[in-house]
């Protein structure tokens, strides 16, 4: 079916009183297949001061289109603001105000509608002057009924897929974030589209990525776009509570279940109730817990230290690791059988080093929240410090380019952040490229470019934290002892100690 078949066949079999040339062919189709995205009929607002052509025009037109009429500027204006057309056929000449003064109003507007001006033959230099001021066509009267038909049919069309193209894009775009999570890379995607149907059910989740890839985000984002979104989100960091203390952090105790017990207390699991419990660092779980956990988690029930009564609570488990938990379970540090309950549905998070196209999008998104924070105009990344940026490894993930750009954005003082503001490991990866290059052709050798780069990462890495050992080694996935070591071989001491 064509955009406006109809009327196009009824002015064929009863020629229109403004016709000169009546159509004897089909008028093309067009892309007449998008009038299916359309939810109602195109609405073209004809401006004129004659009725006969008000009229004429509304004849012609409304079958296939909603059609509003104006006898002038104002009140085609007003038409406009109640009903915004796809279309407006408008005259030029008409006592009062000129059909200039409404174009040049509604020319300027964004998604202007597509406007035709209509006038006699002998005023072309006019309709030239028109279109050169924001028309979209002009037409002359007396009207060719077919050259009519397809115009308004082609500009409704291209309308009609503009704004399809704008839906798609703004789909397409609107996947560059889920909640607070960026991302555009396959990768990211991917978790999106896992999140948004994994979070309408109830099934335990297992976020799986290295330390700041965004776990939390994502566990998140699962308990806000489900149902129980109203409900809390409770987070427990696992490797942040002593052994002694974790079963009772998560299932509260009695008063009296042991010396420090003064009173009763409400552990993770109850709080959680209706919502959602976050378990963080699960992999570091003690093995002591991990059984009581696992019928907390199939039953949801479970006693309070010290308790006998049962308490049954309706809990939604999120849980997040960076470790290997299958190896784990393979070397018995972890329980099997927790194992494959909590892993009911896996999301795996990959390091950012390994969907660089996330970069710049994170860099961009960091840079507004952080400039907003602390108050600052409009800025922008400059192009050779995002370049620094997509080519760092980041090996503190998202967490870590996060906190390059804070820094980039305390230090940048004009509304450009340049490479020159960017932390100096972010900047001296790129030397590494450099050495890459001598070790290609033979100016440096192997044990002194591995010796290099190593030192780089540590030092980045300590730098990223500030100097806080334990956190550098976390980042750099060894451990503490491992990284002293390095730090003595290389003779890294941190600023201002020497
Ligand atoms: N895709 C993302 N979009 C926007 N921000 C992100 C994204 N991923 C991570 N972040 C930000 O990076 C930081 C680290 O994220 P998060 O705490 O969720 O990581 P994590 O994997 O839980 O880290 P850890 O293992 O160290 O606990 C947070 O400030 C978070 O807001
Ligand atoms: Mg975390």
């Amino acid at each position: 079916m064509g955009c406006l078949p109809q009327p196009f066949k009824r002015a064929r079999k009863a020629p229109h009183p403004l016709a000169r040339v009546h159509a004897t062919q089909s008028a093309p189709l067009g892309i007449s297949g998008l009038r299916g995205n359309l939810t109602s009929m195109p609405r073209v607002l004809v401006v004129d001061d004659e009725p006969g052509v008000r009229e004429s025009l509304r004849m012609l037109l409304k079958n296939d289109c909603d059609v509003v009429t104006a006898d002038g500027v104002d009140e085609g204006l007003r038409a406009i603001v109640d009903t915004p057309p796809d279309l407006i056929l408008l005259d030029l000449v008409m006592p009062g105000r000129s059909g200039f003064d409404l174009l040049s109003e509604v020319a300027t507007r964004d998604d202007p509608p597509a406007i035709v001006v209509l006038t006699g033959t002998r005023s072309i230099a006019t309709a030239v002057e028109a279109v050169q001021r924001g028309a979209t066509d002009y037409l002359t009267k007396p009207f060719d009924v077919e050259a009519l038909q397809i115009k308004v049919r082609q500009l409704l069309d291209h309308r009609a897929l503009e704004h399809e193209v704008a839906r798609l894009r703004a789909k397409v775009g609107g996947r560059n974030r889920l909640c607070d999570l960026v991302g555009s890379s396959e990768a990211m995607q991917g978790i999106f589209d896992i999140i948004e149907r994994v979070a309408r059910s109830q099934a335990t989740v297992l976020v799986v990525g290295a330390s700041g890839t965004g776990k939390e985000l994502v566990a998140r984002a699962v308990h806000d776009l489900g149902d129980r979104s109203e409900q809390p989100f409770v987070a427990v960091n696992c490797a942040a509570i002593p052994e002694n203390l974790i079963e009772s952090e998560l299932f509260g105790h009695e008063r009296g279940a042991f010396t420090d017990a003064k009173e009763r207390r409400i552990g993770k699991f109850e709080a959680a109730d209706h919502g959602s419990l976050f378990l963080d660092e699960i992999g570091e779980l003690a093995p002591t817990v991990q059984a009581k956990f696992l019928r907390a988690l199939q039953e949801r029930c479970f006693e309070r230290v010290g308790g006998k009564e049962s308490i049954d609570v309706d809990v939604r488990v999120i849980a997040a690791t960076n470790r290997n938990l299958e190896s784990d379970v393979a070397s018995g540090r972890f329980r099997a059988d927790l194992y494959y309950r909590v892993n009911v549905v896996p999301i795996e998070i990959p390091p950012l080093a390994d969907r660089r196209e996330d970069v710049r999008a994170l860099a961009e998104h960091f840079l507004e929240r952080a400039r907003t924070a602390a108050g600052r105009g409009p800025q922008t990344i400059s192009r050779e410090a995002i370049t620094a940026l997509e080519f760092y490894p980041w090996p503190g993930n998202v967490r870590e380019l996060e906190n390059a750009i804070e820094h980039a954005v305390a230090l940048a003082d004009g509304d450009i952040v340049g490479v020159g503001d960017l932390p100096a490991s972010v900047v001296r990866a790129g030397v590494s490229e450099e050495l890459r290059d001598a070790v290609r052709s033979g100016r440096v050798g192997f044990e002194h470019a591995t010796r290099d780069f190593e030192r780089t990462l540590i030092v980045e890495a300590l730098e990223n934290s500030g100097w806080n050992q334990t956190r550098a080694a976390e980042r750099l996935q060894m451990t503490r002892r491992a990284l002293k070591l390095k730090m003595d071989r290389f003779e890294l001491t941190p600023p201002g100690t020497s």
